[in-house]
């Protein structure tokens, strides 16, 4: 199993958005008082608790919330609707009491306009901190390029009282900085050993691969392609993955490795078609990040071969000690039980059951989203709630991404057991159905298969440590692979379909069933796969059954 220095590759991370996680102290936003309260939820040393190593934090530091703490104001506080740093430094001794480790995120692509360096830096073009962030002349009176903002519109905003444009990628709100100029680097390295000093675990990088833009702003090139919005019509060949990222990252990795068990992950943002590929560069030969996200999977359809694909090629991509991640969801995109779902219930449990085995048997980190471990749906937000910004410029072509990030759901009572005043977003409209009061006392549900199978995997050093090798001719409908550490072998064999299966057995994947869900009839030469089932078969290690 990895040792303390190396637990990212070991452990199950699990993201909170800590607006709706568990609020604490009765304003309807959520906050630190209330991820305290509940880290039992999340492990109490037994297995009756769900058993996450660590969590993620969404941004918690002081922000005018234009993109909901993306827009940071002050690097080394925390804002006052989550609590303060002394409460942080409780969260962090209770959760370490625990075995929890905690991850902060890392927005450093861009800052606030709202930031002191940014109020500096635009307050004249001699400011000693005009050059932290990126600014330029007009061109024949126009943006110094066609570069376009992810929210949408221009990503130049010109400002009136210095005569010049200063680049976002995202809104108006959330200029970029600089990281040309090497005072933005020492600047922000100072910061991250501040929170490595007050002892956090490690650190999400948002958007990582965006840091750094092509020196001469060069136009990126138009893809005609039909559909989508203008930003997806744009190839985005010179503001972003520039070369100048891989000794930065190097650099940043010999920080953090300085301080014996920490780690970090970065969000590598994907275009249209791309895939692990782009994310394992930023992993470099294990010497530059830790870990990154690959979000092949968020663009996938219920299809074995398209899994398969993107796990087979994200191993390949990945260089030398690089260490996977898998991810079903998170705060930016539709929740995968709805991307997943078909007009059956039942069978859109089902599928959620499948992909959670997938998840927490996959050789890689899995990271967990608030709430997929009860069954949470994506939820439709009445247009006058919205607040995310994505969905007030989108709408109707993209209701934006509240509907991922509603209140946890704790009971089925009022405001779904999360806060005693009216939550900031609607509450959860389904929390009759799912909640986890009532999935903890199910033995069928979602929540305790997931429970479950992390304690199993935590028992289990082949589904943590052990290679993996897909098998590639399994029946249609099939996802098929092998966990192997020493005499271990594990075959993990995963129904996709609503119709039984049958799938020959190699004599040397024989053995004891050690997890399933839906009972079958798996016999020894043939493994019968009921609709939707999953099954764990562990041969070797002296106790085939
Ligand atoms: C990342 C975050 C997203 C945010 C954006 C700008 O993609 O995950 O929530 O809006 O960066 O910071």
């Amino acid at each position: 199993m990895p040792g303390p220095e190396d637990w990212w590759r070991g452990a199950v991370v699990y993201q909170i958005y800590p607006r709706s996680f568990m609020d604490g102290n009765g304003d309807g936003i959520g906050d630190l008082q209330g991820i305290i309260e509940k880290l039992d939820y999340l492990n109490d040393g037994t297995p009756e608790s769900l058993g996450v190593d660590a969590i993620w934090i969404s941004p918690i530091y002081p922000s005018p919330m234009f993109d909901f703490g993306h827009d940071i104001s002050d690097y080394e506080s925390i804002d006052p609707v989550f609590g303060d740093l002394e409460l942080f430094e409780r969260l962090l001794e209770e959760a370490h009491a625990r075995g929890i480790r905690i991850i902060m995120d890392l927005v450093i692509n861009h800052t606030s306009h709202r930031h002191p360096w940014f109020e500096e830096s635009r307050a004249s073009r001699q400011s000693d901190k005009r050059d932290w962030y990126i600014w330029r002349d007009p061109k024949n009176g126009k943006e110094p390029n066609n570069w376009l903002a992810f929210f949408g519109g221009n990503a130049w905003e010109y400002d009136e009282a210095t005569g010049q444009f200063y680049y976002h990628a995202f809104l108006p709100e959330q200029p970029d900085l600089n990281w040309r100029n090497p005072e933005v680097e020492k600047a922000v390295f100072d910061m991250v050993r501040f929170w490595l000093d007050l002892g956090v675990d490690g650190f999400r990088l948002d958007v990582v691969n965006l840091y750094f833009k092509s020196e001469q702003l060069t136009d990126n090139p138009t893809r005609y392609l039909h559909v989508g919005r203008a930003f997806d019509r744009q190839l985005h060949l010179h503001d972003r993955n520039q070369p100048e990222m891989h000794p930065l990252l190097k650099r940043f990795r010999q920080l953090v490795d300085s301080y014996p068990g920490r780690t970090s992950v970065g969000e590598v943002t994907l275009q249209r078609g791309e895939d692990g590929a782009v994310p394992a560069r930023f992993q470099g030969d294990d010497d530059e990040l830790h870990l990154t996200f690959n979000f092949a999977f968020f663009f996938s359809s219920w299809s074995t071969e398209r899994f398969r694909s993107v796990i087979q090629h994200w191993e390949e991509m990945l260089q030398g000690d690089s260490w996977p991640t898998y991810t079903l969801s998170n705060h930016d995109y539709e929740r995968h039980i709805s991307r997943f779902a078909t007009r059956s219930e039942h069978e859109t449990i089902a599928r959620a059951k499948v992909a959670a085995v997938m998840l927490l048997t996959l050789r890689g980190t899995p990271f967990l989203y608030y709430g997929e471990e009860i069954g949470m749906r994506e939820q439709r937000v009445p247009r006058k709630r919205i607040v995310d910004p994505v969905g007030i410029r989108y709408w109707p072509l993209h209701p934006g991404r509240d509907g991922c990030r509603i209140p946890m759901a704790w009971t089925a009572g009022d405001h779904g057991g999360f806060s005693t005043a009216d939550p900031w977003l609607p509450e959860y409209a389904r929390r009759q159905q799912e909640n986890v009061e009532t999935a903890r006392a199910d033995s069928d549900s979602l929540f305790t298969l997931y429970r479950k199978l992390i304690w199993l995997r935590k028992a289990t050093p082949a589904l943590v440590d052990g290679e993996m090798e897909l098998i590639e001719d399994s029946p249609p409908g099939v996802l098929a692979y092998r966990r192997r550490l020493g005499p271990v072998s594990i075959l993990v064999a995963l129904n996709f379909e609503r119709h039984t299966v049958r799938m020959p057995l190699d004599p040397r994947d024989r053995g004891r069933v050690i997890f399933r869900i839906v009972s079958g009839t798996e016999t020894q030469e043939v493994l019968e796969l009921g609709p939707h089932q999953a099954l764990l078969v562990q041969a070797g290690g002296g106790s085939e059954g």
